[in-house]
């Protein structure tokens, strides 16, 4: 891989990036709300941080809970899953023997801060191994419940998955938690939820008292990674524990302002759930034309088998066009590509055609 990243590419207005969101950030309400936020600070900075922050903060909770469905003590702000993970493990302690199960690919940074506690804790964290690809549905429940134990405490998934794309329909997911022991917690990482045109709603099951903690973030489809602003939502007796550990103001008031600005807009939002499904079926028709074998996805992203992953990444590379190479998932014949514009797709498989033979 090349060093010299920024001198070589970064200044260069041609690079394409296909290994993080191509559909830009939810500007208007960011901007708009950043205007009205700036006049008031200035006006009254600590009339702002003391009352109207916390007033801040219980509208946006009512606006996330409107829009989940659910109640405002149902929601607990983070900064982002990752962060959330680390509240949970404080909340939910873990002793020596018990354990965390997961599956063999994760979102590494969620993966690394389970695994960190579990360390510490003297607890086993599992990487239940699941076929990759997978050949159907049922093999991943069948195989993930292999790691199963009577010293389980918590299971970790995220739905869609990153980097595999992979998600299951409501009806499985729902199976799924109720296959697990009711005194286990399960926690889903739904941060690519809103790229399916239903995300499965687990509302349901956290309502008749299974220990579910669903996490979201505003970094994905949202594209305000920047701001730091996610949430977590789950039975109010688990939100109340995760609100004791959180920080206070965890999330800023600018950045709750622009989410749930973000909340409403409707038009930006679906624009971008047509445009990645738009990608990805070209993608899919391309990878399909190169003969490629690909893994159907759920997110804003698609992996294709491409041969020497690593030497493909740096070829692309020179290219100008950045992908996810994926060796450090232990995928090495795989990359993940982001979907782009219909002009970034069509670049990206004109690069395949001459680089994958
Ligand atoms: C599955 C999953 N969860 C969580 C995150 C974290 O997103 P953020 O920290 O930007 O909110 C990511 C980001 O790549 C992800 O892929």
């Amino acid at each position: 891989m090349n060093n010299n990243l920024s001198a070589q590419f970064l200044l260069n207005p041609n690079i394409i990036f296909l290994n993080a969101g191509s559909f830009g950030a939810c500007v208007k309400p960011v901007f708009e709300n950043y205007q009205q936020f700036q006049l008031e600070l200035e006006q009254e900075p600590v009339q702002f941080i003391t009352v109207k922050g916390l007033e801040y903060l219980k509208q946006s909770r009512e606006a996330l809970s409107k829009y989940i469905n659910c109640n405002a003590d149902d929601i607990v702000y983070v900064t982002n899953p990752s962060y959330a993970v680390n509240i949970i493990a404080k909340s939910f302690p873990l002793k020596a023997g018990d354990e965390i199960l997961t599956t063999d690919i994760e979102y590494g940074a969620c993966d690394r801060t389970w695994n960190y506690y579990c360390k510490k804790a003297g607890a086993k964290y599992i990487r239940q191994k699941i076929n990759f690809p997978l050949t159907t549905k049922e093999e991943f429940v069948e195989q993930f419940f292999k790691g199963l134990s009577a010293k389980t405490k918590m299971v970790f998934v995220a739905s869609p998955n990153n980097p595999t794309g992979t998600t299951n329909t409501e009806e499985e997911l729902t199976a799924f938690i109720r296959a697990v022991p009711d005194h286990v917690i399960v926690v889903f990482d739904e941060a690519y939820a809103e790229y399916q045109v239903k995300a499965p709603d687990l509302l349901p099951l956290i309502r008749e008292g299974r220990k579910v903690i669903c996490l979201r973030t505003f970094s994905k489809i949202y594209g305000l990674a920047s701001l730091r602003v996610g949430y977590g939502y789950a039975a109010p007796d688990c939100i109340a524990l995760l609100n004791r550990v959180r920080q206070p103001f965890n999330v800023n008031a600018i950045g709750q302002a622009a989410a749930v600005a973000a909340l409403d807009d409707d038009a930006f939002m679906n624009q971008c759930v047509r445009d990645n499904l738009l990608g990805l079926k070209q993608l899919e028709d391309g990878f399909k034309a190169l003969g490629l074998e690909f893994v159907p996805s759920a997110a804003n992203f698609i992996l294709v088998k491409v041969g020497q992953g690593a030497a493909v990444f740096s070829a692309l590379q020179t290219k100008g066009l950045i992908v996810r190479p994926l060796a450090p998932y232990k995928l090495p014949e795989w990359i993940r590509i982001t979907v782009g514009t219909k002009e970034q797709n069509e670049k990206i498989l004109q690069a395949l055609k001459e680089e994958v033979k």
